[in-house]
C-alpha cells in the first residue's frame, strides 16, 4: 500500500486547534455586516425617496415618500440575511479547508490555496469580505428596484396612486372647462413621464451605493472607506474560537 505525501502529512500532523467559522460564529458576523449596513442603505434609499418626492406634485414629506419604497424594504429585510450568508460562507470562505478529511498543503494557515472559513482567514482576507458584504448589499437592492420585479411593480403603483390623487383633481377641473371634451391625454402623458422619471431614479441605486460607501472597492486595495467598519468588525469576527 502506497502513502501519498498528503497522507503522511495527515498521520503525522499535530493536531491544529483552528475551528471553522461554525453557528454562532457565521450567524454573527452575518448580521453584524447587515447591521451595519443599516445605515448605509437607510441613506441611500432616502436620497432615492427624495428624489421622488421632488417629481411627484406637491412633493410628498420624505416619510411619505419613503412609504412608497416600503415593498423594497420589506423585502430587502427579509432576503438579506439569507443572502448575505450565502455570498461569504459558502460562497467564498469554506469553512474547515480540509478535503477528504485531510488539510491541502499549507493549511489551515490564512494563505493557503483553499480559502478556509475561519475567524482568522476571514480577517487575513478582510478586503475581500468587506468587498463581498458591499457586493451583496447593492445587488440585492438592485434586483429589488429593477422593472419588472414584483417590488418594483408595488412601488409604481405606490407613487402612481400618490400621483393620481392630485390628477383626479386636475381632470375634474379640465372636464368643468371643457364640458364636450374628449380623455385629457396630458393626464395619460403624465402618468408615462412619472413611470419614466421613477425608473430613472430607482436605477441610480447602485451608484449611490457606491457613493456613500466610498468607491466601488475591488476587494484588494482599501476601498469602501465608509462601510469598512475594519477594526471593529476584526475584532468581532477574532471574538470566535
Ligand atoms: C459594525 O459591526 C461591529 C461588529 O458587530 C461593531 O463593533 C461596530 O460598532 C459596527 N459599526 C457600526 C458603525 O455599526
Ligand atoms: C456580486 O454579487 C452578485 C449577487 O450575489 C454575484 O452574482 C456576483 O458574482 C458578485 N460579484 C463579485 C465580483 O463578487
Amino acid at each position: 500500500m502506497r502513502f501519498s505525501a498528503l497522507h503522511l502529512l495527515a498521520f503525522f500532523a499535530v493536531p491544529v486547534t483552528v475551528s471553522a467559522c461554525e453557528g454562532d460564529c457565521i450567524v454573527g458576523i452575518t448580521n453584524a455586516f447587515i447591521s451595519n449596513y443599516t445605515d448605509p442603505v437607510h441613506g441611500v434609499l432616502e436620497n432615492i425617496a427624495s428624489q421622488i418626492s421632488n417629481m411627484l406634485p406637491k412633493h410628498p414629506s420624505s416619510a411619505s415618500s419613503l412609504h412608497y419604497l416600503k415593498p423594497i424594504t420589506d423585502a430587502y429585510s427579509k432576503d438579506a440575511y439569507d443572502g448575505m450568508e450565502t455570498a461569504i460562507f459558502p460562497n467564498y470562505f469554506h469553512g474547515k479547508c480540509q478535503q477528504n478529511g485531510v488539510d491541502p498543503p499549507g493549511c489551515p494557515n490564512p494563505d493557503c490555496p483553499v480559502v478556509c472559513g475561519t475567524p482568522g482567514s476571514l480577517v487575513h482576507f478582510y478586503g475581500k469580505l468587506r468587498y463581498i458584504a458591499f457586493n451583496q448589499t447593492k445587488h440585492i437592492l438592485q434586483s429589488l428596484a429593477t422593472p419588472g420585479s414584483d417590488t418594483y411593480q408595488q412601488v409604481e403603483q405606490d407613487v402612481l396612486n400618490a400621483a393620481n390623487a392630485n390628477m383626479k383633481r386636475m381632470s375634474r377641473i379640465y372636464a368643468h372647462a371643457n364640458p364636450y371634451g374628449t380623455t385629457p391625454m396630458f393626464l395619460k402623458k403624465r402618468e408615462d413621464d412619472i413611470k419614466t422619471n421613477l425608473k430613472r431614479i430607482l436605477a441610480k441605486i447602485p451608484s449611490l451605493m457606491e457613493r456613500t460607501c466610498g468607491g466601488s472597492g475591488d476587494g484588494e486595495t482599501n476601498g469602501l472607506s465608509d462601510c469598512s467598519w475594519e477594526d471593529p468588525m476584526k475584532a468581532y469576527i477574532l471574538s470566535f474560537p
